[in-house]
C-alpha cells in the first residue's frame, strides 16, 4: 500500500520533508475530483463538504490526542495561529516570554513584535547538555509564556515537551507549541505535554498542501483569548445569516472569520487519513531507522561533522552535517549543486539537512546521494 502511494520521480532522492514534503497519490486524487466535482456540480454537495471539515478535525485531534474535535481551529499557516496567540492575550508592560535561540523566524519574530507592549523575549541557548532544563531555568516571575519547537527545525533536535510543559503549568506559565517539524514525524500528545497551545502547517511531514494549519487551543485559555478577526464563520449559529445576535463559537472555529480553505482540506483530509491507516507508531519507527543510516552515513566520511545529537532520545527526522573548514556560504552552494545533481535537500543554519520521511528508501539511496555530494565538492572545489 504504501509504494502505491509515493511515485515520486525515481531519479530524485527527496530528503526535504522539513522544508515541504511530497503529496501521496490519495492526496492528488482528492485534488483532482475535488477540482472535477467543482467543474461539474459547483457547490452542490456542500454539506459534503463541510463534513470533510468534520473529518479533519477528528483526524487531527486523534493524531495529537486531544479530547475533542472542538479543540481544532483550521487556520493559514504557522505564523498565523502564533500571531493569534501572541495577539489574543492581554500583555503588561514588563511580561516576559521565553523561547529558544535559533528557533524557526514565525517563532521569534511574533514574540518580538510584543515589543509595542514592553514585553520582553528571552532567548534561551539550548545548545547544552540539558536544553530542557536551560529553558525552565530562564522562567521568571514575569514570564506569562513559553513558546517551542519541539523538534527544531535546522538540527532536529527533540526536545522533551512534557517536561517543559509540566514546569510550565506548575509555574502558571502558557506553553505554545510549534509542532511543524513533530506532526506527522513522531509521535504527539498535547495533554502529556500539558501543551495550551499547538501549531503545525500542513506541508512538511504531514503530507499535505502549503497554507492550511492545524491549530489546537486549550479549551479553559480558548474562552480567554480575546478575538482579532471577525466574521460569519466564527460565530456560534453560522449559516444563519438573518440572525442579527451573535456570539462567537463555542468551539476553536472561532478563531475561523470566513470562507474556509475548502481546496486545501479536502487534500490534508487525505494525507491525514494514510497517516492514520499506517499509524504513527509504524511511521516513528521506520523514520527513526532511516535517522540511524543517515547519521551512519555522516559518520563514514572523515570530514563531515554531524551537526545533529544522535542520542536515542534526542534524535529525528532531520539529520544535519557540514563539511570540515566549509563556511556557510560554501554549503549553500554545496546544496544547491546538490538539488541540480537530484538530491533533494537543504541548507539550515550554515550545513546540510537531510529529512527523510519514513517512505523514502533511504538504504538504497546513500550510494547515488555520495555520488551527487562528491561531484557538487569536485565542482565547487571543495
Ligand atoms: C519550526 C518552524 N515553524 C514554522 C515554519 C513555517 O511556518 P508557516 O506554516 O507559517 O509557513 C517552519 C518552516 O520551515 C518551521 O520550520
Amino acid at each position: 500500500m504504501i509504494q502505491e502511494e509515493f511515485s515520486l520521480d525515481p531519479e530524485l532522492i527527496y530528503w526535504n520533508h522539513a522544508a515541504i514534503g511530497v503529496w501521496p497519490r490519495r492526496t492528488r486524487d482528492a485534488v483532482c475530483a475535488f477540482a472535477d466535482e467543482n467543474m461539474r456540480q459547483g457547490a452542490r454537495n456542500y454539506p459534503a463538504w463541510i463534513s470533510r471539515i468534520s473529518k479533519l478535525r477528528m483526524r487531527a485531534a486523534r493524531l495529537i490526542g486531544a479530547r475533542s474535535a472542538d479543540d481544532i481551529a483550521l487556520v493559514k499557516n504557522t505564523s498565523e495561529g502564533l500571531s493569534l496567540l501572541a495577539y489574543g492575550l492581554e500583555w503588561q508592560a514588563g511580561d516576559r516570554i521565553v523561547i529558544a535561540r535559533g528557533e524557526f523566524p514565525s517563532n521569534r519574530i511574533v514574540w518580538e513584535s510584543l515589543v509595542r507592549y514592553g514585553v520582553h523575549v528571552d532567548s534561551v541557548d539550548i545548545g547544552c547538555d540539558e536544553p530542557e532544563a536551560a529553558l525552565i531555568e530562564a522562567i521568571c516571575e514575569r514570564t506569562r509564556l513559553l513558546s517551542l519547537s519541539s523538534i527544531q527545525y535546522a538540527t532536529g533536535l527533540r526536545l522533551d515537551v512534557s517536561r517543559i510543559g509540566k514546569a510550565c503549568r506548575e509555574r502558571g506559565v502558557l506553553f505554545c507549541i510549534d509542532a511543524i517539524q513533530h506532526l506527522g514525524m513522531m509521535r504527539f500528545n498535547v495533554r502529556e505535554n500539558m501543551a495550551d497551545m499547538v501549531v503545525a502547517d500542513g506541508h512538511k511531514w504531514l503530507l499535505g498542501p502549503e497554507g492550511l494549519a492545524l491549530m489546537y487551543v486549550r479549551p479553559l485559555l480558548r474562552s480567554r483569548l480575546r478575538l482579532n478577526q471577525f466574521g460569519w464563520h466564527m460565530v456560534e449559529h453560522a449559516g444563519d445569516f438573518e440572525l442579527q445576535e451573535w456570539r462567537p463559537a463555542r468551539s476553536a472555529r472561532r478563531f475561523e472569520p470566513g470562507s474556509p480553505n475548502m481546496l486545501g482540506i479536502h487534500a490534508l483530509e487525505a494525507s491525514l487519513s494514510l497517516i492514520e491507516e499506517i499509524g504513527m507508531d509504524r511511521i516513528e519507527k521506520e523514520l527513526l531507522h532511516r535517522a540511524r543510516q543517515l547519521v551512519a552515513w555522516i559518520q563514514s566520511h572523515a570530514d563531515w561533522i554531524l551537526c545533529s545529537n544522535d542520542a536515542e532520545d534526542r534524535l529525528s527526522g532531520i539529520v544535519s552535517f557540514r563539511l570540515r573548514g566549509a563556511d556557510g556560504r560554501m554549503h549553500s552552494k554545496l546544496v544547491g549543486r546538490a538539488m541540480a545533481g537530484g538530491l533533494v535537500c537543504a541548507c539550515r543554519d550554515g550545513a546540510v539537512r537531510l529529512s527523510p520521511h519514513f517512505y523514502c528508501p533511504v538504504a538504497e539511496q546513500l550510494e547515488k546521494a555520495d555520488e551527487v555530494i562528491h561531484r557538487a565538492r569536485r565542482d565547487l572545489g571543495i
